[in-house]
């Protein structure tokens, strides 16, 4: 059989159910709109409707990612299909498995900052146009600059090593050529 071959039997070679595939891309690209947001909107002038409007869709699509997140987290721990780790060396697992773990970290201190970020900017802010969302807190407007500048840090970080994380992915894929990737794909007819 090829090496590449995904096939149902072997336990290394199960797909990860369909949910959490697609947790896993909605979030991949939620992170990365909304990297890309602050970089396009960073270019612009303050006060056009263009910069304002990639803004709220920067909250919006972040409050997405929270509730994503959430989902994630709770299917993970429940019904989500557990996998043995594909790569078959402790060391590289261990790695692995950091690396996951810091992710879901940094992304909830990330959504967490955005939102105290928001609030300390005392700005009502609205979830696509539909509702405003609550000012749940009443944060110190001094704090503002502080989350500001952990919400960047922080994005940076999560960048960073998402793009280590998606370097092994295809490391595994194309180098090693083993299943990795694979199982993290929606099935193809
Ligand atoms: C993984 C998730 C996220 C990433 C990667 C991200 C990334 C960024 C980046 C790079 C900036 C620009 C910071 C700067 O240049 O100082 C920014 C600004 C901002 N983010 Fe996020 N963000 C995320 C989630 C969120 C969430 C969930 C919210 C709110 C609910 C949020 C609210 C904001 C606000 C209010 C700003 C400042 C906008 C302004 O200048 O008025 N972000 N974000
Ligand atoms: C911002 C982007 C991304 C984030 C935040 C992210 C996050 C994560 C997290 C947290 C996991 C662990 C899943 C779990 O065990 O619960 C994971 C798994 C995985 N990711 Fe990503 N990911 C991103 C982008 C990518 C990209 C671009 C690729 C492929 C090129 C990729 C390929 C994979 C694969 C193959 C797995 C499964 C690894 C295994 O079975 O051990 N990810 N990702």
């Amino acid at each position: 059989m090829p090496a590449n071959a995904l096939t149902s039997e072997h336990p290394l070679s199960r797909r990860y159910d369909k949910l959490t595939i697609l947790l896993h891309w909605a979030t991949a690209l939620i992170v990365i709109f909304l990297f890309a947001s602050s970089q396009i909107w960073e270019q612009l002038e303050r006060g056009t409707p263009l910069r304002k409007g990639l803004q709220s869709l920067h909250i919006s699509f972040g409050i997405t990612l929270a509730a994503i997140i959430i989902i994630r987290l709770i299917w993970r721990a429940t019904a989500g299909r557990k996998l043995p780790p594909a790569d078959a060396s402790t060391f590289m697992h261990i790695i692995a498995k950091l690396a996951h773990w810091a992710l879901y970290l940094l992304l909830i201190m990330q959504v967490t900052l955005g939102f105290l970020f928001r609030w300390a900017q005392g700005e009502p802010f609205m979830f696509f146009g539909l509702f405003p969302v609550p000012d749940i807190f009443s944060v110190d407007p001094l704090l503002r600059r502080t989350f500001g500048m952990l919400h960047f840090y922080t994005a940076w970080t999560i960048i960073i090593l998402a793009g280590l994380h998606a370097c092994a992915a295809l490391f595994h894929h194309y180098i090693l050529r083993d299943d990795t990737l694979k199982r993290m794909m929606p099935p193809t007819r």
